[in-house]
């Protein structure tokens, strides 16, 4: 006898509605409310969508509660510290782990797209040297459908396909050239024989005057930190993908979306903004200032790199990324990053201040990761160009389960006007200020 269907029961003005409730493999279940206006010409509001599903997906999983990360089911931890990212990227992808014959004829059909059309170099002269590398990502990005017009048929699994190994490849090949422009410094072409990060190191910090050693330390550091970023259920700049590609826009332009969405403080933006405020903090002596700014309602200052609005434990990325930054650090001879002593005595004593405790604060991703990226070399305004690379993946691979869901429509929320009533119209002689 197959289980009966569960239901949730909605009384409004004495109709009553039984709506279906769905399970999915773990996490809450979910109402399904589609049916409501229909039935009641009510809508549901839920600002910031704190505990609506906006879609169906297979590809991540977050539990808030306990801290845990799956990527199509594996934990973050494990894929961290046992692949490399273009292993993940295949994983996100396809959904399975490849054997290693997938994992070259993958890593293979990435390295031929890692160039980009030689006109698209003459883009960067169009930016001032001093612009932030997020608003040239944003350019060039999108600017990929002026230029590859044989994978924009969102129709075509073949387009679709071709369209996410050149968002993969190319995006270390922009993200090196936006650093290189800022520097005033040649570009340097991707060279295949080298693996994806350290062909992004060598991009960086190569010159065509000598050969760029690859150091494997900030090689394993780099796909560490790729890996955790890669994915991350339907955070802002994952939503912002799918409605631009629920339109029906080419995958280029809802790549570029989200590389704008991503940018600000409240989300990708963070790692830069977590630096900036270490440094503003200087010194662990003025660090319950600024715990007292974080927890004023009337200070806007926020603990960057603190707090997240699934997490209400550990973030598991900070884990991995905490454990790491020490590797990397001695790895690399720095014995003390004063950063990182300063980002660690913080969090020691957010953790144990009431308010962080009560609202359940605990560091992010983003509180870690500059600490690292800094000892790579690499500057702030770089940090969350990184975290778009890496998340490239995931947006490709929600889009492309997005794109090929039959039932997926244009997204299009509706609103709770509170604006005007109705009002005839007034000629401008018969006008006042209000
Ligand atoms: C990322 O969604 C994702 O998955 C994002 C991400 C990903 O991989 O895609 O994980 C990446 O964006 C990580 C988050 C990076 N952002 C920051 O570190 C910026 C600082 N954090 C905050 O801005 C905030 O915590 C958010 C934006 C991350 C979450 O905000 P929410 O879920 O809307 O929570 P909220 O702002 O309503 O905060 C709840 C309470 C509030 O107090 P009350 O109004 O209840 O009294 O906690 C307070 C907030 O004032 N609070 C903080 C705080 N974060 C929340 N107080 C001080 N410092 C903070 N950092």
């Amino acid at each position: 006898m197959s289980p009966q269907p569960k239901t949730a029961q909605f009384t409004f003005q004495g109709k009553v509605i039984d709506l279906p409730v769905l399970s999915g493999t773990e996490g809450p279940d979910v109402v399904d409310i589609s049916s409501l206006y229909k039935e009641t010409g009510l809508f549901t509001y839920d600002p910031g969508f704190m505990a609506t599903a906006s879609c169906a997906s297979a590809i991540t999983f977050i539990d808030g509660e306990k801290g845990r990360l799956l990527y199509r089911g594996y934990s973050i931890a494990a894929l961290a510290r046992n692949c490399d990212f273009l292993e993940v990227a295949y994983l996100l992808l396809y959904g399975e782990l490849p054997i290693s014959e997938q994992r070259q004829t993958f890593v293979k059909q990435i390295n031929q797209h890692t160039l980009l059309h030689e006109q698209m170099s003459s883009f960067y002269e169009g930016f001032r040297r001093d612009a932030h590398p997020m608003a040239v990502m944003v350019g060039v990005v999108g600017a990929l459908s002026a230029f590859y017009h044989d994978s924009l048929d969102i129709h075509d699994p073949q387009q679709r396909e071709l369209a996410s190994f050149r968002l993969i490849a190319k995006m270390p090949t922009f993200a090196a050239m936006a650093y290189k422009y800022s520097l005033g410094q040649p570009f340097l072409y991707p060279k295949n024989h080298l693996c994806y990060s350290g062909n992004l190191l060598r991009m960086m910090f190569g010159l065509p005057t000598e050969e760029y050693k690859i150091n494997p330390v900030l090689v394993k550091a780099m796909d560490l930190i790729l890996i955790l970023h890669a994915d991350h259920e339907q955070n802002a700049s994952t939503s912002t993908v799918r409605l631009a590609g629920s339109s029906g826009a080419n995958p280029f332009a809802c790549i570029a979306s989200g590389i704008a969405a991503l940018w600000g403080p409240a989300h990708g933006g963070a790692n830069e903004a977590v630096l900036n405020m270490l440094r503003q903090i200087g010194d662990k002596q003025h660090i319950p200032e600024f715990i007292k700014r974080a927890k004023d309602k009337d200070d806007p200052f926020r603990l960057m790199g603190f707090g997240h609005r699934v997490y209400k434990n550990y973030d598991p990325r900070a884990v991995v990324i905490r454990e790491s930054c020490h590797e990397v650090l001695s790895e690399l001879g720095i014995k003390n990053d004063p950063l990182l002593d300063l980002a660690m005595e913080l969090e020691r004593i957010a953790l144990q201040d009431d308010y962080f405790i009560e609202k359940k604060l605990y560091p992010n991703v983003d509180f870690y990761s500059g600490i690292i990226f800094r000892a790579m070399g690499i500057p702030a305004s770089m940090f969350t160009v990184l975290f778009a690379l890496a998340r490239s993946v995931g947006w490709v691979a929600q889009w492309q389960e997005m794109i090929a869901d039959p039932t997926q429509k244009i997204g299009r929320p509706r609103q709770l006007y509170q604006g005007y009533a109705e009002r005839a119209f007034v000629p401008v002689e018969q006008r006042t200020v209000k």
